[in-house]
């Protein structure tokens, strides 16, 4: 692997399904005593310049339960808030914990992190990405017993970070992926290009919610107005009526469909109360796999 996690891309097929295999297998220790701690002494920093409750407390206690230790670091108590360059922050760092996890805005800051970084960097979210979201999102498909390399997925709504992820994954495990957003939503043409050059998925832009429902096995949504975007809420309000993942919208999908929302989610807005209730969904199970697979990643990528 990789030293860092900066988005979907940087995996192979492979290393994807061996983490979500390892991410399964934590699952089922469960937590208990006498499960393998093998990161005994090890510390991780977590860099937040956004809001989070599942990926910091996910990554939290997932390095407790590794037997280590994490560091949450706000921007209003560190030096970072106060404009220290992120390459001196990377240096510093560096010296003292053993990987780093940042969510943050532009890409670009993840990804200086992690240059100057010596240690492994994490991305925990940021506007172009969120692998960790998808990684979790593809353990529940599989728990759900959906093949990875066939299921039809339907992304309906903001072609956002969130959206530019399982474009990627779409592109590097080879599965059909439909996303239905309005012109001026498409995630990103660079990273469509990017993904498309990995070159196995089939991804395809659609305007009609139904025509990318239509017999899919996976309907995800997500928020219309993503952290940061606050100011554009009413126009994205405007833009996005008729895209929300409601009842009808979901019958249109195969019987057995798993409706997804990586959450937070605004019910009423991208999906109705109903059908994020209803026996279709699967977004508690989701939230619960980003702890084990991230366990996976973090065994993987810290040094033992
Ligand atoms: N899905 C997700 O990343 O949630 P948080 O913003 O709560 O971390
Ligand atoms: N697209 C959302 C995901 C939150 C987990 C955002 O960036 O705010």
């Amino acid at each position: 692997m990789r030293k860092d996690l900066l988005r979907i891309l940087d995996l192979s097929a492979r290393e994807i399904l061996s983490l979500l295999a390892s991410g399964a297998a934590w699952k089922r220790r469960g937590g208990r005593r006498g499960a393998p701690r093998p990161l005994v002494g090890k510390t991780l920093g977590m860099i937040f310049q956004k809001a989070s409750t599942r990926t910091r407390v996910s990554f939290e206690v997932g390095m407790h339960r590794l037997g280590g230790h994490a560091l949450f670091m706000s921007p209003e108590d560190t030096q970072i808030g106060r404009g220290e360059p992120i390459r001196d922050t990377a240096r510093v760092l560096s010296r003292y914990v053993d990987a780093v996890v940042i969510r943050t805005f532009a890409h670009g800051i993840a990804a200086e992190l992690a240059e100057v970084s010596t240690v492994p960097v994490i991305n925990g979210l940021t506007d172009d990405h969120h692998p960790c979201q998808i990684l979790a999102d593809l353990m529940t498909a599989k728990e759900r017993g959906k093949d990875l390399r066939r299921m039809r997925v339907a992304f309906v709504g903001d072609g956002n970070n969130v959206a530019n992820s399982w474009v990627e994954a779409a592109h590097v495990l080879g599965f059909p992926l439909r996303i239905a957003c309005p012109k001026g939503y498409e995630p990103a043409k660079g990273i469509l290009d990017e993904a498309e050059a990995v070159g196995r998925g089939d991804v395809r832009i659609v305007r009609d919610p139904a025509e990318a429902a239509r017999d899919a096995d996976v309907l995800y949504t997500d928020v219309w107005t993503s952290m940061g975007q606050e100011t554009e809420g009413r126009a994205r309000l405007a833009a996005f009526k008729g895209y929300s993942v409601d009842s009808a919208l979901l019958r249109m999908a195969a019987g057995d469909a798993v409706v997804m929302h990586c959450l937070p989610a605004h019910r009423g807005e991208e999906i109705t109360d109903e059908v994020l209730e209803g026996p279709n969904s699967a977004v508690f199970d989701e939230a619960e796999n980003r702890l084990h697979v991230q366990m996976a990643v973090l065994d993987k990528l810290i040094k033992h």
